[in-house]
């Protein structure tokens, strides 16, 4: 009897042993697919958005594989490590483990060459200014640097007037996201056509126009249902609308080549295509503070600047290579326009169409100004951060990192 119990023993022993042990294969691919959702606050690479967080890059596999299971029993106290290890098994957490513990620890030298201060001061952001993540797949929050999951490919933004919502289009599964912009909580996920870009709401904020250059049309969601309730026509590739502030005309970018679309907005219907020589693949726009010239940023590396009473071209302004965002910022002195095969963004001078150059890293997309336009902020695509332009002494202040690929910026009272 006595031996049957000790062999028992041993063999209990022998197993707990085992168990002990890590005992899958880590697989950090999946790991590092698992870790999208860690990269708003531990950083794209591991290493961490900001002094709250820890650096997890290159660290002990064993080391981190304990962290996480002792957040997740509550054996280590800390809220948010809590929710983030509740939905993760032991396979997760062990794949988790090995991906970051794979990483260098040594900075990518281009991702943190840090100018005064990386981090955000609220001096700098008036208002809350929100940031989607394309490849982190969710949205930040500043000046709190607050990181919310989303879907796939978070792309274009648009704040409501009342600054309650904010809509994220998801190109890839062809989705509107709606956040609550003080919980971050998701109210909605709301289909849409195919390939969905830009999202614009009218200024009375009943709507949402949602360009969707696959299918060639915009939906028009009904904010306060919250449901997709119409559809307008559009020539080939409409990329992002803006509405007049009396919100009786839209102007769409159409992308596909026709030039800038203009749409009655109560009939729902463009009733007009304003061609646009001179640029290629009409892709932002935004208007004077007057309304009456559009700033239209193409796919290549220009700006035409469209009368929109005669319907001209006035100018075509070489920038920088490739795509971006455009804005004419709220004191109307300048349109900003990023480019994001190139290193700098470009101020043009509304009054005299002079051009100035600021370097902010590389592949720069996403660009607005504050309200009282005194900041510029710039998602720098490639080096995962967000810089932020002086627009008294057009000097660049600061580079704050976030998430994987920033892509578009939505300024409250800046639409
Ligand atoms: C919303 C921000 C946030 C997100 C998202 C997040 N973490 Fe954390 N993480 C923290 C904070 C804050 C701490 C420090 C906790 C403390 O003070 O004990 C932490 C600590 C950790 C630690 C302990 C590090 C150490 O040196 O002891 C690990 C490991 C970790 N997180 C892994 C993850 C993983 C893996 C994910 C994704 C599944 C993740 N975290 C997502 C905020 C976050």
């Amino acid at each position: 009897m006595k031996k049957i119990n000790a062999l028992k023993a041993c063999c209990l022993l022998a197993l707990l042993g085992l168990f002990s042990q890590p005992l899958m294969a880590a697989d950090i691919a999946a790991g590092k697919a698992k870790a999208a959702a860690c990269a708003g606050c531990h950083g794209a690479t591991g290493i961490s958005v900001s002094e709250e967080f820890p650096n997890l890059a290159g660290q002990k596999a064993a080391y981190l594989e304990k962290q996480l299971k002792a957040f997740k029993s509550g054996t280590r106290s800390n809220a948010t490590m809590k929710a983030m290890t509740a939905a993760l098994n032991n396979q997760d957490i062990a794949n988790l483990a090995a991906y970051f513990s794979s990483l260098s620890h040594k900075p990518v030298s281009r991702q943190t060459k840090a100018i005064a201060g990386d981090h955000a001061s609220p001096g700098e952001f008036p208002e809350n200014v929100f940031v989607s993540i394309k490849k982190g797949k969710g949205v930040v929050r500043f000046p709190d640097a607050t990181f919310w999951a989303g879907g796939p490919n978070m792309l274009y933004e648009a704040i409501t007037p009342d600054q309650k919502r904010l809509l994220v289009t998801s190109p890839s599964t062809d989705q509107l996201y709606v956040f609550d912009t003080q919980s971050g909580k998701q109210q909605a996920i709301i289909k849409v056509g195919k390939a969905p870009k830009g999202v614009k709401v009218s200024p009375d904020g009943r709507e949402a126009y949602v360009s969707n250059q696959g299918s060639n049309e915009i939906s028009v969601i009904d904010l306060s249902s919250l449901k997709n309730i119409a559809t307008i026509k559009t020539p080939p590739g409409p990329h992002n609308a803006r509405f007049t502030a009396d919100g009786k005309t839209a102007y769409v970018t159409l992308q596909g080549g026709a030039g800038l679309g203009v749409i009655d907005t109560r009939k729902r219907q463009v009733v007009k295509v304003i061609p646009l020589p001179g640029i290629t693949g009409p892709h932002n726009l935004d208007l004077s503070k007057d309304e009456k010239t559009a700033f239209v940023r193409d796919f290549v590396h220009h700006v035409a600047v469209v009368d929109l009473l005669s319907g001209k071209v006035k100018k075509v302004i070489t920038v920088g290579n490739g795509h971006g965002g455009i804005d004419v910022i709220p004191n109307g002195h300048y349109a900003a326009t990023a480019a994001i095969g190139d290193d700098y963004v470009s101020l043009i001078d509304t009054h005299n169409l002079k051009l100035s150059n600021i370097k902010v890293g590389n592949g720069p997309h996403g660009i607005r100004a504050s309200a009282d336009s005194h900041w510029l902020y710039v998602t720098v695509t490639k080096d995962n951060v967000v810089a932020v332009i002086d627009l008294h002494s057009l000097k660049l202040v600061k580079k704050i990192r976030v998430g994987d690929f920033p892509f578009w910026v939505a300024v409250a009272g800046n639409p």
